[in-house]
C-alpha cells in the first residue's frame, strides 16, 4: 500500500470576477480553493504541474517574457515560444515610433567584486533604452503572423500613449486586431518618455494615472495588466488606483532609476554616450530583494482589498533561478516575468527555470502552483510586532529553562532528576 502523506491545497478564490467599472468578463475556468488538505498517495505522486490560468489565459507554466529586447520581433518572439515560455509581453509599442530615438552603447553593467573588474559575475544592469523604435503597423503585423501560428499560447501587447484620451483609444483598438491575447500598459518607463508625460510619468501620479486608467479599461476588451514603476514612495498606491479603475492585474516592478557608475579614468558616467549619460532603469539580480518587497507590498494590499476578486499579479525583478521565482509566487505572485536574465543567458533559461520551480515543489509535496501561491505572506507583519513576538518567546523560553539557578535548589527527593536536568549528552 502506498503510503499516505497530508498535503496543503492552493487555489485563491479569484472567479468571481466582480463586475468593475470597465472590467471584462473574462473567459476560462476557476482556479481551485486554496483551502483545505489533500490526501496523496505518494507512491504515485505525479511530476508538479506548472501549469496556470491567469485571467482566464492558460499557461503551461508561470514564466513569462518580459516586455523588453526578448519581445522586440517576430524572430525573438517565435523563438521565446519554441523555447517554451508560458507567454510573451512584446516590447513597448506606442502610435508614433518615429518619435523613438535610442543611442547606443545603452546599457551598462555593475558586476560583483572590485569595482571595475572584469572577471565578477553581473549582478546590475542599467539601460537607457527607449521604447519600441518600430513602426507600429510592423510590430501588429508580426502580433497577427504569431498567433496565426501560435494559437494556443500567450501574446501580451505592451503600450504606452502620451497624455492624450484618443491616442490610447486607437493604439488599445489597433493591437486588440491584432489578436493578442491581453493588454500591459506600460506606466512606468523611468526615462526618455516621462519628458512626453509617458509611462512613469503617469504611474507616478495617481490622479493622472486614474484618469488614463478610466480611458483604457472604458475602452479595452482584453484583460488589462498595470506595470508599476518601482520609483515611488509606496507602489502600493498607484497599483491600487489601476485595479479600482478596472484593470484585471498589476505587473511590477520596472526598472529602478539609477546611475550605473563613473569610470574613474575619464571622470564620464557609464553608460557613456559621446563623453555624457543620464539615469537610466536597474534591472538584474540586483533589484531582486527590492522586487520582492514591493510584489510583498501589493499582494497584502490586494489580499485585503481585492481577495474576492479575479485580479492577478505578474511579479518581476531579477529572476534568473526557479528559486528566485518561487519567491515571488510565496508572496502572491501569479506569474513571473524575466527581462535581464534572458538577455545574459537566453532564451533556453525557461528549461531550467522550469527544472528548478519543479524541485522546489517536489522538496515540498507541492503539485500545483497554486498549492504554495501566498503561503508566506502571512508572515510578514510589523516591527512592533515582531518586539513582541520576541518578547513572549523569551518569557517562554525561561519559564521552561532547564537545571538549577543555584546550589541552594537541590532537593533531597528530586536529586537524580535535578543531575540528569543538567546533563547535555
Ligand atoms: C534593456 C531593457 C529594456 C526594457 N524595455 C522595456 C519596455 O520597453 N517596456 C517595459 O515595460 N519594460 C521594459 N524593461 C523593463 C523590464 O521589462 C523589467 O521590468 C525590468 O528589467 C526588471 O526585470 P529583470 O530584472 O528581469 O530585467 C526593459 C528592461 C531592460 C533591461
Amino acid at each position: 500500500m502506498a503510503s499516505l502523506s497530508l498535503k496543503q491545497l492552493g487555489g485563491g478564490n479569484r472567479s468571481a470576477a466582480a463586475q468593475l467599472p470597465g472590467s471584462r468578463s473574462r473567459p476560462g475556468s476557476a482556479p481551485p480553493s486554496r483551502v483545505g488538505f489533500r490526501v496523496l498517495a505518494s507512491g504515485d505522486r505525479a511530476e508538479p504541474d506548472l501549469s496556470v490560468t491567469v485571467n482566464g489565459l492558460n499557461m503551461p507554466n508561470p514564466f513569462v517574457i518580459a516586455s523588453g529586447p526578448p519581445g522586440t520581433n517576430y524572430t525573438v518572439m517565435k523563438r521565446a515560444f519554441d523555447e517554451g515560455w508560458g507567454a510573451v509581453i512584446a516590447k513597448t509599442v506606442s502610435l508614433e515610433a518615429e518619435k523613438v530615438i535610442n543611442v547606443t552603447p545603452r546599457y551598462a553593467r555593475l558586476r560583483a567584486g572590485v569595482n571595475g573588474s572584469a572577471k565578477g559575475q553581473i549582478i546590475g544592469w542599467e539601460n537607457i533604452e527607449l521604447i519600441s523604435d518600430r513602426p507600429l503597423e510592423t510590430m501588429l503585423k508580426e502580433f497577427k503572423q504569431l498567433k496565426d501560428e501560435y494559437p494556443d499560447r500567450i501574446l501580451i501587447a505592451s503600450i504606452m500613449e502620451e497624455y492624450n484620451k484618443a491616442a490610447w483609444e486607437e493604439l488599445i483598438d489597433r493591437v486588440e486586431q491584432s489578436g493578442v491575447d491581453a493588454i500591459e500598459i506600460n506606466f512606468s518607463c523611468p526615462h526618455g518618455m516621462p519628458e512626453r508625460k509617458m509611462g512613469a510619468a503617469v504611474g507616478q501620479d495617481c490622479a493622472l494615472l486614474e484618469e488614463v486608467c478610466g480611458w483604457i479599461n472604458a475602452k479595452a476588451t482584453l484583460p488589462v495588466w498595470a506595470k508599476m514603476t518601482p520609483n515611488i514612495t509606496d507602489i502600493t498606491q498607484p497599483s491600487r488606483v489601476a485595479l479600482k479603475s478596472g484593470c484585471e492585474g498589476v505587473a511590477a516592478i520596472n526598472t529602478i532609476m539609477s546611475v550605473m557608475g563613473i569610470n574613474l579614468d575619464t571622470l564620464r558616467p557609464e553608460p557613456c554616450v559621446e563623453g555624457y549619460s543620464t539615469p537610466g532603469g536597474y534591472s538584474s539580480k540586483a533589484v531582486h530583494p527590492i522586487a520582492l518587497a514591493k510584489v510583498m507590498g501589493i499582494a497584502k494590499m490586494m489580499k485585503s482589498e481585492f481577495d474576492d476578486k479575479d485580479h492577478t499579479l505578474s511579479a518581476i525583478g531579477g529572476v534568473e533561478t526557479g528559486g528566485d521565482a518561487a519567491e515571488f509566487i510565496l508572496l502572491g505572485a501569479d506569474t513571473v516575468q524575466v527581462c535581464t536574465g534572458v538577455m545574459m543567458h537566453g532564451y533556453g533559461l525557461v528549461k531550467k527555470l522550469c527544472a528548478e520551480l519543479k524541485d522546489f515543489m517536489k522538496m515540498h509535496n507541492f503539485s500545483r502552483i497554486e498549492d504554495f501561491r501566498g503561503a508566506s505572506l502571512q508572515y510578514f507583519t510589523t516591527h512592533t510586532d515582531l518586539v513582541q513576538r520576541q518578547q513572549e518567546a523569551i518569557r517562554q523560553r525561561k519559564a521552561i529553562r532547564k537545571g538549577l539557578q543555584s546550589d541552594k535548589d537541590w532537593t533531597g527527593d528530586g536529586f537524580v532528576k535535578e543531575t540528569e536536568s543538567m546533563v547535555s549528552n
